[in-house]
């Protein structure tokens, strides 16, 4: 057990999916993976170990913003031993380049947050995703023939803000979606020399204020979980 996570040392496996809603974490367990243990239900944030192709994944929520998945990726990489962390969530497009269900493989993430200066003493206002997995994300799209693109986004802490439009930060650093936990899940890897990445789904266009419907969302993500599976086979 650690703090916030109640299964067992060994529960959980090496790699782990982290979408930020525990239903999704469900979702996931019921729908992918085989031989299906519920492992932790602590605050109701569902983790689940099961087998998908055989091999052992666990799938278990962050939760929403920089705090909560700070500490459930530092629990998972310290308490868990757990050497992959692939966050997969949505975001917003900040910019009508970007299309509804485009899947988004993040470079960097730039953020105003104050969580990897205070953590870590990390200065840097842009971290990049840590290790491998990146990479092998974009090579198991090519495999798929799956459309992924690569980009920087912005994490932010704000979900509604007074002024529409895109953040300073986010033009400064090229930023073509937002969201709010990469950038402290990226944090917290680069600490721990731990592996990280964060695969998005555009659930909805800032600018045009298109969204992808309530109905729409389960299969809106199918993609970008199947690809999150394929690359933890690896
Ligand atoms: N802002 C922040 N996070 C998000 C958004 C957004 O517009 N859409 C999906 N995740």
């Amino acid at each position: 057990m650690s703090v916030h996570i109640a299964a067992k040392k060994g529960e959980i496996a090496k790699t782990v999916l982290q979408p930020g809603d525990p239903l999704r974490a469900k979702y996931i367990a019921d729908n992918f993976l085989n031989e299906v243990r519920l492992v932790s239900k602590t605050r109701n944030i569902y983790y689940f170990t099961g087998l998908y192709k055989g091999k052992e994944i666990s799938v278990g929520a962050s939760g929403m913003g920089a705090p909560s998945i700070g500490i459930y990726s530092y629990e998972l990489y310290t308490e868990y031993n757990v050497d992959t962390i692939i966050r997969i969530g949505t975001c917003g497009g900040y910019t009508s380049e970007l299309n509804l269900f485009d899947v988004l493989n993040v470079e960097n993430a730039a953020s105003e947050s104050t969580y990897a200066k205070f953590a870590w003493g990390i200065e840097d206002e842009i971290i990049e995703n840590q290790g491998n997995v990146f990479g092998v994300i974009n090579e198991t799209a090519a495999k798929l023939s799956q459309a992924v693109k690569s980009t920087n986004i912005h994490t932010s802490d704000i979900f509604y803000r007074a002024t529409p439009g895109t953040p300073a930060i986010a033009e400064k650093y090229n930023c073509t979606a937002v969201e709010m936990e990469a950038f402290a899940l990226f944090a917290n890897a680069k600490h721990l020399g731990k592996n990280a990445a964060t695969l998005l789904t555009v659930s909805d266009i800032i600018p045009t204020q298109e969204q992808i419907s309530a109905d729409q969302r389960e299969q809106a993500l199918t993609p970008m979980i199947e690809l999150a599976l394929e690359t933890a086979l690896h």
